[in-house]
């Protein structure tokens, strides 16, 4: 292995502390502050001369403070003469603006990963990516895992023999299938159809749910309204109880309520973005850490990922 050093922004720096302890690669000391008027101030405390770094840095809320200070982490790299830059992103920030939905639109994904490029990073490390089209904004390697064999190991014991996977929209279908087929499930697709700017309606349901538990999945928890509008069609089919999992919980503001107050017996997420722990509740949080200690093993070998994907 070349010499490997692991430096954890302020996105979550639980998780890249586990990482470091399984991968056994230092964790890089650095100083992340904030100047008085609120820019981001970084400092490596370390050389990293010819090194190969990992900027473990989920791009989740604060969005743009995580955002500018990967770039900052990668600028200050870049300067001390470090060998590859690796981005490790678990969450990337801004991947649902992958598209323009109308005219005069930016699309956020494809910036930041081109600011991404120009702030010195070599190769993008992401899980569970939004739309895979993203990849191709970068501008150099991308690879991206999937915590989907990890959230399924951790949600086998809890769900019933007649349980049923539900993919929430059209878009997500690929995705449920994976759970379903791990899973050996069933799976039922809900249709949704847009009525305005930021209201959808649940229009068709294509699969069997009567009197079986749903297993609702997505690739992210927001603000739960998503899932709460499924529950909510799958109860008028007759479904009979709810989990839902995702791999990034973002769960904004009281999201894990409303899905409670929906129905929602279990929510089963991953760590890329940290959470609170929510003892008796109904929040389950399994680890990347594993995942993403197996990648940053092979890739500091230069092996391939091929058997983590
Ligand atoms: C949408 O394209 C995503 O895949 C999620 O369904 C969505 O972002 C979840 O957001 P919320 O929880 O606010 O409905």
């Amino acid at each position: 292995m070349r010499e490997c050093v692991i430096f954890a922004g302020s996105g979550n720096p639980e998780l890249a502390r586990a990482v470091s302890e399984q991968v056994g690669m230092p964790l890089g000391t650095c100083s992340v502050e904030r100047f008085p008027d609120g820019e981001t101030s970084v400092r490596l405390l370390e050389s990293v001369r010819g090194n190969d770094v990992y900027l473990l840095q989920p791009t989740c809320p604060p969005v743009n403070d995580n955002v500018m200070q990967l770039f900052a982490f990668a600028d200050a790299c870049r300067r001390a003469a470090a060998g590859r830059i690796h981005a490790v992103l678990p969450y990337y920030g801004y991947a649902r603006s992958d598209k323009r939905h109308g005219r005069r639109e930016p699309i956020t994904a494809s910036m930041v990963a081109l600011l991404m490029k120009a702030s010195g990073i070599d190769h993008v490390l992401t899980i569970d990516l939004h739309t895979t089209q993203i990849e191709g904004f970068f501008p150099g390697p991308f690879d991206t895992l999937t915590a989907v064999p990890t959230l399924c190991a951790a949600m086998r014991g809890e769900l019933p023999a007649d349980a049923v996977v539900v993919s929430p929209d059209a878009g997500r279908v690929k995705l449920a299938t994976e759970y379903a087929q791990r899973l050996d499930l069933p799976l039922a697709v809900l249709h949704k159809r847009r009525e305005s700017g930021s209201e959808t309606r649940v229009t068709h349901l294509v699969g069997e749910v009567e009197g079986r538990t749903c297993l609702i999945i997505d690739d992210m928890i927001s603000t739960g309204g998503t899932l709460v509008e499924s529950v909510q069609a799958l109860r008028d089919a007759g479904a009979a109880g709810f989990h839902v999992a995702a791999t990034h919980g973002l769960l904004l503001g009281n999201a894990i309520a409303r899905l409670t107050d929906a129905g929602v017996q279990r929510v089963c997420v991953t760590d890329t973005i940290a959470q609170e722990l929510d003892e008796g509740g109904v929040l389950r949080v399994v680890s990347v850490a594993g995942l993403l200690a197996g990648a940053l093993r092979k890739l500091a070998s230069d092996e391939s990922l091929e058997e983590l994907f």
